[in-house]
This record gives structure tokens, sequence and C-alpha cells, in this order.
């Protein structure tokens, strides 16, 4: 995902405007002493994350059938360098080894995507019994090793046949999605109980449809609004699907939560950030949790640009059994200019207007966001579906193994969520993002976030420096080691 070039152009158009000078991030960090201090609960599940498009490769493989990515990457100029996710790490083949490794990293959780067009070429009926039955040998190694399978449904990869339906502005893919839901519910719910719908919803639809930044690359807020809504029935019939196919199912989420500060504390940059805030961090959190979208933000004219109905209420509502958070950093916002009064695009008037390069150092910003969602939601089980940096990766692989500044990132933030659970957060897991360098969406495989390196040669993983230290952290439960 390209997050950074995000933040970073949007920190330039910002800058520009506004004559600031790009310095160093300001920076709240925990000491040494607080580093070696931290301790976490016994049976804490530490984990890694990665999704399909990211890392399986295999893209035509044994039925598989086109997503949205795929066509994406295959049209000339819309990923870096020309990249692809056709091989990409090549897990499809190579899962049993990457298993291996998380063995080997004394991880106990992995959280991974299942490639919608691999089970359902179409998107619907008929159905790829080879590629159901990769996720069922996925699994079964997982538990073989130990490790929990933590499966996320749908990490953006839509099939491309259901894009040419219309896509997620169409109201019929909630329905199309809950039986996918219930599909995998049947025929792995024996091996796979940990169930998270979605990954980050806002992004994909906003980018996706909205602002046309990523795949499918369309350009219309009306078609945003249509995308989120589907997106939230989607997401609470996919609920009922998965429970009423397995028994054993639980069902939370995976959305961003990044904690936002007002640029400076005038009512337009204080008014610009808690509508930020309100669309990335609190929107279909919200919509499945109260069964509304957040109030005044969305108003008649976006229910009625959505195609709300009566009784979609309920629909959207659901007792997610844990909440799934990814963090990666905070955001500063601004106010970017009175929006235009016809406008409906969700972000407008508010600017991203960060200091630095976009990735602030700001652990402390982790804790206030646990801490956020265990008084908002009543104390509940708290999942971190994925945290990590992305630190230069145009050096050579040597320089890359030794990658103290990621070791360092993830001390600081460790320490901060020890400092939120003994404070009463209730966090059950921790994903790191991510397993092995992999294909970072439009940056393609420029970016780097790997715990493991990845020759896309040859397909070796070498670990670095920051793979050894988790690998003791999740031994041990502590940071110093
Ligand atoms: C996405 C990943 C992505 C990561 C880093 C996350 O929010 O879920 O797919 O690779 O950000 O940008």
């Amino acid at each position: 995902m390209d997050r950074r070039s995000f933040l970073t152009s949007s920190f330039a158009a910002g800058a520009a405007s506004s004559g600031m000078a790009q310095g160093a991030g300001e920076a709240a960090e925990n000491s040494a002493d607080a580093i070696g201090k931290a301790r976490f609960p016994d049976g804490l599940l530490w984990g890694a994350a990665t999704s399909a498009f990211q890392v399986e490769g295999a893209w035509s493989a044994d039925g598989k059938g086109e997503s949205i990515w795929d066509r994406y990457a295959h049209t000339p100029g819309k990923i870096a360098d020309g990249a692809d996710g056709d091989v990409t790490c090549d897990q499809y083949h190579r899962y049993r080894s990457d298993v291996a490794l998380m063995k080997r990293m004394h991880l106990k959780s992995y959280r991974f995507s299942i490639s919608w067009p691999r089970v359902l070429p179409n998107g619907a009926g008929a159905v790829n019994q080879k590629g159901l039955d990769h996720y069922r040998r996925l699994a079964d190694a997982l538990h073989e090793a130990g490790i929990r399978p933590f499966c996320t449904l749908y990490h953006w990869d839509l099939p491309q046949a259901l894009e040419d339906k219309g896509g997620w502005p169409n109201r019929d893919l909630a329905g199309w999605f809950a039986d996918y839901a219930a599909l995998l519910a049947k025929h792995l719910g024996d091996r796979i109980t940990v169930w998270a719908p979605f990954n980050m919803p806002w992004f994909f639809t906003y980018h996706g449809y909205g602002d046309g930044r990523t795949a499918p690359g369309r350009k219309s807020y009306a078609d945003f609004w249509k995308a989120a809504h589907t997106v939230a029935l989607a997401h609470g019939q996919a609920f009922r699907a998965i429970k009423a196919a397995s028994s054993r199912a639980t069902i939370g989420c995976a959305c961003e939560h990044e904690p936002v500060v007002a640029k400076s504390e005038s009512d337009a940059n204080r008014a610009a950030a808690a509508r930020y805030d309100a669309f990335h961090n609190m929107f279909f959190i919200t919509a499945a949790m109260r069964g509304a979208y957040p109030q005044p933000y969305v108003g008649q004219k976006e229910r009625d640009l959505m195609g709300f109905k009566p009784g979609d209420e309920k629909t959207m509502q659901v007792a997610l059994d844990w909440i799934g958070a990814h963090y990666y950093l905070r955001l500063r916002i601004a106010d970017a200019g009175a929006p235009a009064p016809d406008g409906i695009d969700p972000l407008a008037g508010t600017r991203v207007d960060m200091p630095g390069q976009g990735w602030e150092v700001h652990p402390q910003a982790f804790h206030d966001m646990l801490m956020r969602l265990t008084r908002e939601f009543d104390s509940p089980i708290i999942e971190i579906t994925e945290t990590g940096v992305d630190y230069p990766s145009d050096r050579p692989m040597s320089a890359q193994l030794h990658d103290a500044v990621r070791i360092d990132w993830y001390k600081q933030h460790l320490a901060a969520m020890s400092q939120a659970i003994g404070e009463g957060a209730r966090v059950r897991a921790y994903h790191a993002w991510t397993l092995i360098d992999n294909l970072e969406w439009r940056d393609g495989f420029s970016k780097r976030m790997g715990l493991n390196y990845v020759d896309f040669k040859t397909q070796k993983r070498t670990m670095k420096d920051s793979a050894r230290w988790y690998a003791r952290v999740a031994a041990t439960g502590r940071l110093d080691v």
C-alpha cells in the first residue's frame, strides 16, 4: 500500500502551501529502561501478517480467476517499475517453507488472506476445488507447526468478474461476499476459527472508487459512497453467514486506527482533524458495532448517495467477538479550506500535514489508540492485525539485513503496547507487518517491509536482524533480548 507516498505527497502539498519546513518528526519515545521493563501476558500470540496478492504469486495457476489487482498490475504504468503480482514471493508453492520459517521464529499466529478469485474464479458460482485445497493445506501446515491460522477474507483482490458487474458500488456484492464467506466457513471452519471479513475498508473503497489511486482505479465519489455502504452491509451479512456455517468461528475486523491530531488548536484544524478521524478510524467500526455511521458526518445527502434502505442498520450491526486494529503512525491533520457545498469527497477540507517524511515515530500514539478502543468499545479483546515500518529499501542486501532502525521501531511500539496492557487493554495477539518482503501494492518491490529478506530472483528468504530479534521476543516475551 502506498501509505508513505500518499502521506508524503499530501505533506509536500501541505508544506508548499504552508511554507513549513520538512524537518525531523517530533518524537515521544520510550527510554531503554521502559523497554527493558516491558512485559507481556503469558499466552500473548506473537505473529506476523501478509496478504494473498502481496505474497502468493501463482496468479493464474490451478484455475485461479483474475482479480482487480491482477488487471491493474498488468496495465502499464500502474505499478512502480512495471512490477506485478504474477510471482511475487511464490508463497502459493512455498507455503511449507514459509511456515517452517515462522516456526523457527517461534510465531504463534499467522494472519494471511484468502484470494477470493482463487476459490471462486468468477466471484460466485463454480468453486475451484484446487484453490480451496490450498488453504486447507496451509491451515494444516500451520496447525502442525503450532501456529494459529488467522484468515482475512478480503485483502483488496476482488474477482475481476465482479468488478465487471459493477464492483463494490453494486449492492449485490454484499450477498455474493456473504456466499463466499459461508463457503469458506463451511469448508475450512474445522481448521480456521479466527476470521476478519475485510482489511482496511476505508482504503479500498476510497482509493479504489473515489480518488482512483488504487485498483480498480475508478474516480467517482458517488461510487465511493455506494461502495462503502455495500461493504458495511457485506460485513454484517458475512458475519452471520460464517457464524451459521461454523459454530467455532470468532469474527472481528481488521481496520486501521491511526490517532489523529490537529495541526494546531485552531477551530478549523480541530474540525478537520475530527472529520478525518471519523472517516479514517471510526467509519466502518461504528457501522459494525453500532449499526450506524458516525453522525453528523454521514447526513441525509450521503445516505441518499449510498442508497441506504430501512433495515440496513440492522444488517450492518454485529457483535464482533474481538476488534482487530492496524497501527502504523499517527496523523496530523490540517484544515484545507472549506469544501464545496455540493462536494461529496469525504476527505474534502482536510489535509494530511506531517512533519518529516510521513513516518513519524510516536509510539505514545499506539498506546493511545489501544486505550481509545478499550474505552469506546467496553474493553474488547484486541488483536493487533498489523504494525510495521517502511525504512529506505534502496540499499544493498547486506545493509538491509542489518535493520537496527526497524528493531528500534518495534521496541518502541511494543513498549507502548505493554504500557497499554498494564492499563487494561486486552491485547490477545500482535502481528508484525510483515513476515517477508513482498509486493507493496502500487510501490511494487521498491519497499521492503519484511522481517525476512526475499531475493525475488531466487526466492531465497534470509532473516534480517529484526527477524532474529523478533524471534527472541516471541520466545521470551521480553524486548531487551
Ligand atoms: C495494508 C498492507 C500494506 C501495509 C503497508 C497495510 O495497511 O493492509 O497490505 O502492505 O499497510 O503499507
